[in-house]
């Protein structure tokens, strides 16, 4: 199988090396990839939101299969490019990718779906924003209606930064800002792979979205992530299978947005059961880094099957015993303006995921995002796993980074609960 990954960031890097390792695969590009993938695939420049010329890239080189990894693309219509090519791709139309695009799409088929999901009202100017903020009480959530890679979202318990987030939202379009009832308990990022119809869930995994140790801080795309959650309900799948991803396709088919590729279904546990925060429309980042190593499942396959609508056909996935943790190296001033050109030193070794890395004019390995790279640790279990990451962490340096020191711990120790 000849197959065209689209992306530079660390799910691409994972998703790449799982590609690559795939017997199945003979040819393997990636664009516009990233030194990381460099070591595994050919790369091929390509602007990725650009339909017409990833579709073109797509034909030139035969691809069987294509991948689109960012939701950027998604929501610009690559993926209808590439099936109008006459070519599989996993990934959805921009019709179905609008469950990411927008927010107040989604939450209009989480109502119709009867999806469970938090109490929201979309406010048109400030008037409706304090209205909606006093509604629903504090800690207030505001979020931007258009995609903001996770950092359009304020949680506080400050009314004032509440509204100052809502007028920023409301400044440049005059667009809808959307603010929304809190959900408490813990955060659970389950991945499904879809055809439209069938559903296969992956193993649930949890992420760290803010900057700084004990969850302080701005919201980031993502500090690290574990996998799988020792303490979480044994039928939580199930649940969110029938309670939120069935419905969910169902509404989405009805639309004509069939939803074809990985719905990422981002969840607080509560004293209600799981609820939804966000869909995306694409894997997650950091979990894919932590998700794809427990897999052995081969993965070119998997994702074929359901670009091609036979995922009912398709093996049950098959995981390693054990667990995955995985930290993020991020640059000064992230999730702010980052630093780049830090010059990163240690990166070669196995288990290290390149994101925002790029080679200096002398050969070296530089920063050139915000979120650089990640360390991967697997062991007999989440322990060991977390010593691993870390070990691994501590021999890649970069001047100026920032890493959490806290992944997976709180699961370690045992002290993560579930509301009741
Ligand atoms: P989103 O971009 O919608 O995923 O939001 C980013 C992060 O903000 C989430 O991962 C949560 O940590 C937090 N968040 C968003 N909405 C809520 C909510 N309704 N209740 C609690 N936390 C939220
Ligand atoms: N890990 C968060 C995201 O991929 O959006």
């Amino acid at each position: 199988m000849r197959v065209l990954l689209i992306g530079t960031g660390g799910r691409e890097h994972a998703l790449a090396l799982s590609l690559a390792a795939d017997p199945a695969v003979e040819l393997l590009v990636c664009a516009p990839g990233n030194p990381g993938m460099a070591e595994v695939a050919e790369l091929r420049e390509v602007v990725p939101t650009d339909p017409a010329a990833v579709a073109a890239l797509a034909t030139e080189v035969r691809a069987d299969l294509v991948v689109v990894g960012p939701e950027a693309p998604l929501v610009a219509g690559v993926a209808d490019a590439v099936r109008a090519a006459g070519i599989a791709c996993f990934g959805p139309s921009a019709a179905a990718a609008r469950l990411e695009g927008s927010k107040a799409f989604a939450k209009d088929v989480m109502v119709a779906a009867k999806v469970p999901t938090a109490r929201a009202r979309s406010c048109a100017g400030r008037a409706e924003v304090a209205a909606a903020l006093d509604e629903f009480g504090a800690p207030y959530v505001v979020k931007n209606d258009g995609l903001a890679a996770g950092k359009g979202v304020v949680v506080t318990d400050d009314r004032a930064a509440a509204l100052a987030h809502a007028d920023a939202c409301l400044a440049p379009t005059d667009g809808s800002v959307v603010v929304e009832e809190y959900l408490a308990g813990p955060e659970v990022s389950l991945f499904v792979l879809t055809d439209g119809t069938a559903a296969v869930p992956m193993l649930a995994a949890q992420d760290f979205k803010r900057i700084g140790d004990g969850d302080t801080g701005p919201n980031t795309g993502g500090m690290g992530a574990y996998a799988p959650l020792p303490w979480a309900p044994p039928t939580l799948t199930d649940d969110v299978l029938r309670d939120v991803v069935h419905p969910l396709l169902g509404e989405l088919r009805a639309r004509d947005a069939t939803f074809n590729g990985l719905l990422y279904c981002g969840l607080a546990l509560t004293a209600d059961g799981p609820k939804v925060i966000e869909f995306n429309a694409r894997f997650g980042d950091p979990e894919t880094q932590v998700l794809l190593p427990l897999l052995t499942t081969p993965l070119a396959g998997l994702l074929y099957a359901a670009a091609t609508g036979r995922l009912a056909e398709h093996p049950p996935l098959t995981w390693r015993e054990g667990a995955a943790v995985t930290v993020v190296l991020a640059s000064a001033g992230y999730p702010g303006t980052p630093e780049t050109g830090a010059v990163i030193s240690g990166a070669d070794a196995p288990g290290v995921v390149h994101a925002g890395t790029a080679r200096g004019a002398d050969g070296a390995l530089v920063s050139a995002g915000g979120r650089v790279l990640c360390t991967t640790g697997t062991g007999e279990d989440l322990a060991a796993a977390r010593a691993a990451a870390y070990r691994l962490a501590g021999s890649v340096t970069m001047p100026g980074g920032q890493r959490r020191s806290d992944i997976a711990l709180a699961a370690v120790q045992g002290t993560v609960t579930v509301p009741r």
